[in-house]
């Protein structure tokens, strides 16, 4: 399938059919292409709950909007996308030894002109906790929008769900106190054969209302 096909068929899944799992090698690809996902001075600043069973759904239910609970119930997976916050010195550290293992420095100068660049734009995006979550969350929706592009890409359905109480769920799953913060869900699996809003045309607008060629 060409991208412009995966994109016209990637749609927003309302209900889907509970009796169907993603097999558990397809799972594991798309979380690849999640720690595959870019992030600004490689910050990857985030965390994923993944939900795969019925224990594990009612426990973050009461988090969901009524009207979302029915992509909850009926999906194959659910992933809970979290920033961590703040963005403190031990997880820097942890980035830069990591970038290390993985041979990304040939010199400790690269290595360490690595390190002050990310914490200059840490500290620039960091002027306080706000800012700070805003710029780790511009981070997350680019690791949404991989996802529900790749999944899509080998036929699996996808809803992303903003509808939901994220201090609720932060409770739920204790957030807090392992320094994360929840920002979006998203949900996986195969839609239900009535599942009306497959067959919706797809409303956008014209490109030429959003493209200009200078
Ligand atoms: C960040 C984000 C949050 C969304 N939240 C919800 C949601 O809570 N519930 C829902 O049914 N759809 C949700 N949607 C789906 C959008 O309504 C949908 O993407 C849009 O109407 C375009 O339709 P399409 O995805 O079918 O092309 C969300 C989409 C995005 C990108």
């Amino acid at each position: 399938m060409n991208i412009v096909d995966i994109s016209q068929k990637r749609y927003t899944t309302k209900h889907y059919d509970q009796t169907k799992k993603i097999p558990t090698d397809q799972f594991d690809q798309l979380l690849t292409v999640l720690r595959n996902s870019p992030s600004s001075v490689n910050s990857q600043p985030w965390h994923f709950y993944v939900i795969d069973n019925d224990a594990a759904k009612n426990k973050i239910l009461p988090a969901i909007a009524e009207f979302n609970q029915p992509r909850i119930t009926g999906a194959s997976h659910t992933i809970v996308f979290c920033i961590k916050t703040p963005l403190d010195e031990t997880y820097l550290v942890n980035l830069l030894n990591q970038e290390d293992k993985d041979g990304r420095y040939p010199s400790a100068d690269l290595k360490q002109a690595q390190d002050q660049g990310r914490r200059h734009f840490v500290t620039l995006n960091s002027a306080t906790i706000e800012s700070q979550q805003c710029w780790e969350s511009k981070q997350i929706y680019l690791a949404l929008g991989q996802l529900l592009f790749a999944a899509a890409a080998i036929g699996v359905d996808t809803t992303a769900i903003e509808g939901y109480d994220a201090t609720k769920m932060d409770e739920i799953l204790e957030l807090k106190s392992k320094g994360l913060k929840s920002v979006v869900v998203a949900t996986l699996g195969y839609r239900a054969k009535n599942d009306g809003n497959a067959h919706r045309p797809k409303s956008r607008l014209p490109k030429e209302q959003l493209f200009t060629f200078l």
